[in-house]
């Protein structure tokens, strides 16, 4: 097979840039252990509302500036409903879904997960703005999908 020569460089070159990917990839994921940062926390999906933290939804002080939102997600709502925090508080989130696949966002921050059945989702943002942040499901759970909303409010 006749190559042309310019093929031939183009051809190292993608396959090249090929194997660096892999090895720089491999090197992370052997010799630094990194790893999908979520969907290690299991909960048994049936028993949510047995199970701690779960038992008890809500807004809770942690610390200075520092709160904990423990929230569970099902069709078409989310638990607690009314979240009220003051500016400059870092939130923990920490969510599962009671049902079917539940997204988690809040547009305008960095705030977008994906809340599935028996997992534990945790995701923090520090709200220095005030205002009513909207939160919305983003991922298609049944009927009543478009109405699943609710808001955090910052003051
Ligand atoms: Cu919950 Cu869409």
């Amino acid at each position: 097979m006749k190559m042309h020569r310019a093929e031939e460089i183009w051809l190292i070159f993608g396959v090249a840039i090929i194997v660096l990917s892999m090895a720089v990839t491999g090197y992370q994921a052997f010799a630094h252990g990194m790893a999908p940062p979520s969907g290690m926390e299991t909960i048994d999906p049936q028993k949510v509302d047995e199970t701690a933290p779960f038992d008890n939804p809500g807004v809770f002080e942690v610390g200075e500036n520092e709160y904990e939102v423990v929230m569970t997600l099902q069709a078409f709502s989310f638990t607690p409903n009314e979240i009220e925090i003051p500016v400059g508080s870092e939130v923990h989130f920490t969510m599962t879904s009671k049902d079917v696949v539940h997204g988690f966002q809040v547009p305008g921050t960095n705030i977008n997960a994906m809340v599935t059945p028996g997992h534990v989702q945790r995701i923090s943002q520090t709200f220095d703005e005030p205002g009513e942040y909207l939160v919305i499901c983003n991922e298609y759970c049944g009927a009543g999908h478009q109405v699943m909303a609710t808001t955090i409010t910052v003051k």
